[in-house]
């Protein structure tokens, strides 16, 4: 099989494909256009109690999994010249982002170990140079799902995957605003209409009003991404003032 290659680590392969044995990712899966493949870390335990984890040094809650298994493990699917990124997920990784992700669907691939327990021992992700990475400031009960969420992501944006629609999508993202509000038929439902701009027909307008919806929306919900969006330099952001002027709403 060629295209991109998923090798995932877990302790619980049976959540794998999940949600992305369906729809779109499904379907890229059934085609080939990208491979996912679990291994079983438990498999590289080496006692009879197949234990992976054990008590974290200088003491504290929970339990640590062990260099040693995880790094066999590791190892088994992904061997020192292996291009493809090795991540870790984890609450305490760097977010994961849209740039990052069309990163991971420009590559060969991925190869991502998922953290259960209290943590991963440290000199496994030093050693085997493991970037850790979080889907956002929660805390699930372990990698797995956080997994998927990623590929995901990446898997949309692979050649086949999903035709024309993405990248109008990808590019607004990019520049750091918030889609505009959508509508479709009926006209008005239990008395709410569209917004008359929308149906206008005059699409310089349309465009206007959607941008000054975008930055609204972002402004509010999300101070950090505006900011940014401010600060970039290349931006037509307009204060709330001047986008009324804009759209006369
Ligand atoms: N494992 C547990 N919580 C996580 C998160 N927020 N992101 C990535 N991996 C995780």
């Amino acid at each position: 099989m060629s295209g991109f290659r998923a090798d995932v680590l877990t302790l619980y392969p049976e959540m794998f494909p999940g949600s992305l044995g369906i729809s779109l990712a499904g379907k890229g899966l059934a085609e080939g256009l990208w491979s996912l493949s679990t291994t079983q870390i438990r498999d590289f335990a080496t006692d009879k109690h197949r234990s992976v984890d054990d008590t974290p040094a200088g003491g504290g809650p929970g339990m640590v999994m062990r260099a040693d298994i995880v790094a066999h493990a590791l190892d088994s699917v992904s061997a020192a010249d292996d291009d493809r990124p090795r991540l870790l997920m984890s609450p305490r990784g760097e977010p994961l982002t849209q740039a990052f992700v069309r990163d991971l669907a420009l590559g060969p691939g991925v190869v991502i170990l998922c953290g259960r327990f209290e943590g991963v021992d440290e000199r496994v992700i030093e050693a085997r140079g493991l970037r850790e990475v979080s889907i956002g400031d929660y805390v699930l009960s372990g990698g797995e799902l956080a997994a998927q969420v990623l590929l995901d992501a990446v898997v949309r944006l692979l050649p086949g995957v999903m035709g024309k629609l993405t990248s109008g999508d990808e590019e607004s993202f990019e520049d750091g605003l918030l889609e505009y509000p959508h509508y479709t038929r009926p006209q008005v439902w239990e008395d709410r209409s569209i917004p008359e701009v929308l149906r206008s027909g005059d699409h310089a307008r349309i465009a206007k009003w959607r941008q000054a919806q975008r930055e609204e929306i972002t402004e509010h919900r999300r101070p950090d991404l505006w900011a940014r969006h401010l600060n970039s330099g290349k931006n037509l952001a307009r204060s709330k003032a001047s986008r009324k002027n804009a759209t006369g709403t």
